[in-house]
Parts: structure tokens; C-alpha cells; sequence
């Protein structure tokens, strides 16, 4: 475990923030310019006292900062503007020094620290499979030269596979993928949920977060929550959503950041896909709200943003291996979607398994697109399937194959429209609602 550097000209001061720290954290103290240097490469983090800055000013620590270095967090008194700009120019950090700091201090290091945690979690998950690619495509060079690649004792004939695509879903299918992790804000807010946290305990803990803060703030005063007046910060925004929306939209901004890829030619697909998944969740909660006979203890707006899941990881997955050269520039797009079209079920199942969501999400990841394979479906699974549908016949989709024939569908008609005992003039009231909101969400979720 590396140590966090607490870094203070003040005795007394690194004692109070080290207490904190090592709650959590091996930490170590430091005085000097020099113990920093020499800690820094070894260290997790470094918190920094202003008086530690003041001391060796800007200079050093722009100096510092251009070579590789762990996160910085300073402490700095809310009135110093300037040193705030100055710092987070040079990519540091902050967290206002106001008298009772510390548990703001011990949250803000922990996210800071958890958010690093999941990025190098996901650069180990995608350097395992390009290993295993690369272990792949040497094995079918060598079938290529008459050298027979051998089957490991657990393949079944029918699963050897021959191009990187399938390839993809035969290593996954085999347990040989690790899977990306869950936002851990996320997953402390249901942690706090399930010990009957209060809103004003909620507000506390999301605070920390400035982006879930201010875009909470917005969706409060969206057109669905509006009330007479403004709300202007966090525990009055929390106030009108209440809980249950409340963990919603956590969990749509906390999703939101999934939806990433340094594959610009990707971006394009997985900004429809957030879209999509963003709608689908959207009329989930309408439903939700409307039919209050259909008594749904579910979550459905988390099952919404979920379902396709899948097909988000297959799709980054591709991302990734194309930007490597390891699939073809020749290999068709139409050729990708499909089969993250085809396999995102399957894909998505188990990294909610592995998430340890309950059953209840992981039976609509895999149905939702194939009500014929499930052996009971529930009223959760009729509403998700009717909002993919419906979003679908609205144009928020990929666009792929499987999606294009849905613009013309006839939602009323459908199995779950029927189920659900949804007639003509309500589907169009769910579209209108629809509309407005992801008018409204433009920008809201960045
Ligand atoms: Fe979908």
C-alpha cells in the first residue's frame, strides 16, 4: 500500500490532516522540498497545506508536476482565488480550508484516490485483452502455416473462432475479459441508501462531487420538477427530487462517464448509445410514475440506463483494438455494430453479474431484446422493452442493423404496449414528455 503524503510547513496542522488520512491510508509527514522529491514517485497521493505551498510557491511546483506524479490535493483558504486558478491550472487539486475540514478533506481525498483506482483498473482490463489477442492472432498465424492450434480442454469445437470479432465474445465467453468497474460514487450513495441515510446525510456525501452537484441542481429545475421557485443549490435541489430521484440521476451522471473512448471515430456511436440508454431510462420512470397500479418495486430508470450496457463495453472494446491496429480499417462498421448488436446481451449479463447487481437487472439486460427466451417476464421487463421500443421508433438509436426497421414499428401493437394496457393518446403524451426532456438534457450530462 503506498503512503499519502501530507506536506506542511505547519507541525501541528499535518498532525490534524494526518489523523484524518489515516483513517484510510498508510501516510507519511513531510517538511521539506527535498523529503517530496524523493517520496513522490512512491507515494499515492500528496496533500498539500497551503503553508507548504507558500512556502516553495508556483514555481515548483509547475516544475514538479511536469513529469509523471500521483494527484495532488492542496488545502487552501475559500478566499484565495487566485492560488485556486493557479493551482488547478497546473492540474492540481483543491479543497477549501474552512474550520472544520476534515471530513470534507477524508471524502474529496478517498473520491480523488477511487476515481485513479478505476482508471488504472480499466488500462489493466484492456492490456489483458490485448494480450489475449495477441496470443489469438498468433495462434491462427500458426494454424495459417499448417501448425494446428491446439484447443485448450475445456473448447468445444463449435467455439473456436476465426476472425478478432468472435474472437472478442470467445474470450469473454470463457471468463477471459476483465471487466470495467462501476463509478464508485455510485456505489457508495446505494450503500448510504441502504442504511436509511436522511437527504441532508445525502447532501453532505454529494457535495464532494461539483458536477453531480450543479447538474442535480439543473434536472430540479427541468421542466418534469420545476416548481415556483429557482432552486439554487444542492440540498434545495435534493429537497424537490427526493431520494428515489435523486439516486436516478446519480446514477445517470455516474453512467454518463462510461461513455468514453479515445476512438474518435467511435465517439460518435457512443454519444447515440448514451442518448439511447438516457431516453430508454427517461420512459422508464415515465412508466414508472403513470402506472402506479402496476406497483413496481423495481428501479426501472437504473434498468433502462443499463440495459445496453453490453453493447457500451463491446463497443469500447472494438474501439480500442481498432485504434491498435488489431481490427482492420477494412472491417466494416455495419460489421462492429452487429455484432455488438448480437452479443451485447450475453456481454452486458455478466458484467452486471460481476457488479453484483441483483438478478432482476441482470434478467432485463438479457431479455430485453428477446422476450421469447424468458421463462417468466416481469413487469419491470415489459416496461424496459417498451421504452427500448419506443425510443427506438424516435430516433434515439445507433442506427445499426436491428435498430432501422424499429422507426416504423407500431408501438401501440406491441406485446408489451398491450401488457401494459397503453392506448394511442398516452404513448403520444410519453412522447411529447420524451422530447422535452432530452431537449432539456442536451449539455446536462457532459
Ligand atoms: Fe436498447
Amino acid at each position: 500500500m503506498k503512503p499519502v503524503i501530507v506536506a506542511s510547513k505547519d507541525a501541528k496542522e499535518a498532525q490534524k490532516i494526518s489523523e484524518i488520512i489515516a483513517k484510510d491510508h498508510k501516510v507519511a509527514i513531510i517538511e521539506s522540498s527535498n523529503r517530496l522529491k524523493i517520496l513522490l514517485n512512491i507515494s499515492a497521493m500528496v496533500i498539500l497545506d497551503h503553508s507548504f505551498y507558500e512556502q516553495y510557491g508556483l514555481s515548483f511546483f509547475r516544475s514538479l508536476l511536469k513529469n509523471p506524479h500521483p494527484p495532488f490535493l492542496m488545502l487552501i483558504p475559500v478566499h484565495d482565488i487566485q492560488t485556486i486558478v493557479d493551482i488547478m491550472e497546473i492540474g492540481m487539486h483543491f479543497t477549501p480550508k474552512v474550520p472544520d475540514y476534515q471530513k470534507l478533506l477524508r471524502l474529496t481525498a478517498n473520491n480523488i484516490l477511487d476515481q485513479i483506482n478505476e482508471q488504472e483498473q480499466r488500462q489493466k482490463s484492456v492490456l489483458d485483452l490485448k494480450k489475449r489477442v495477441e496470443e489469438l492472432e498468433k495462434a491462427a498465424s500458426e494454424e495459417k502455416n499448417g501448425l494446428h492450434r491446439k484447443a485448450s480442454p475445456e473448447a468445444k469445437p463449435h467455439e473456436v473462432k476465426s476472425s478478432i470479432l468472435d474472437e472478442i465474445v470467445f474470450v469473454f465467453n470463457r471468463g477471459e475479459i476483465k471487466l470495467p468497474t462501476l463509478p464508485q460514487i455510485g456505489i457508495k450513495f446505494q450503500k448510504m441508501m441502504d442504511k436509511d441515510a436522511n437527504l441532508q446525510q445525502i447532501g453532505e456525501f454529494l457535495k464532494q462531487d461539483v458536477a453531480i452537484s450543479s447538474t442535480l441542481i439543473s434536472v430540479s429545475n427541468s421542466a418534469y420538477y420545476r416548481g415556483i421557485t429557482e432552486n439554487k443549490n444542492l440540498g434545495q435541489a435534493i429537497g424537490r427530487l427526493g431520494l428515489k430521484s435523486t439516486k436516478r440521476y446519480v446514477d445517470a451522471i455516474c453512467n454518463r462517464s462510461l461513455y468514453a473512448t479515445k476512438n474518435k471515430k467511435f465517439l460518435g456511436y457512443l454519444e447515440k448509445l448514451w442518448k439511447h440508454s438516457l431516453a430508454c431510462a427517461y420512459v422508464c420512470q415515465i412508466l414508472d410514475d403513470s402506472l402506479v397500479t402496476l406497483d413496481l418495486d423495481s428501479d426501472t430508470f437504473t434498468m433502462g440506463l443499463l440495459h445496453d450496457i453490453g453493447k457500451l463495453f463491446l463497443l469500447q472494446i472494438m474501439a480500442d483494438l481498432q485504434l491498435k491496429k488489431k481490427i482492420g480499417d477494412q472491417v466494416e462498421d455495419s460489421e462492429l455494430l452487429n455484432t455488438a448488436n448480437i452479443h451485447h446481451a450475453k456481454f452486458g449479463a455478466a458484467l452486471l453479474k460481476k457488479w453484483k447487481f441483483p438478478e432482476s437487472f441482470i434478467r432485463i439486460v438479457s431479455y430485453h431484446n428477446n422476450l421469447e427466451a424468458a421463462d417468466s417476464i416481469s413487469n419491470a421487463l415489459w416496461v424496459v422493452h417498451f421504452s427500448n421500443l419506443m425510443v427506438k421508433s424516435m430516433g434515439f438509436s445507433l442506427d445499426g442493423i436491428g435498430d432501422a426497421q424499429q422507426k416504423e414499428i407500431d408501438l401501440q401493437d406491441t406485446e408489451s404496449a398491450r401488457h401494459l394496457g397503453l392506448d394511442a393518446s398516452m404513448i403520444e403524451g410519453f412522447k411529447d414528455k420524451l422530447s422535452e426532456f432530452m431537449e432539456e438534457s442536451q449539455g446536462l450530462f457532459t
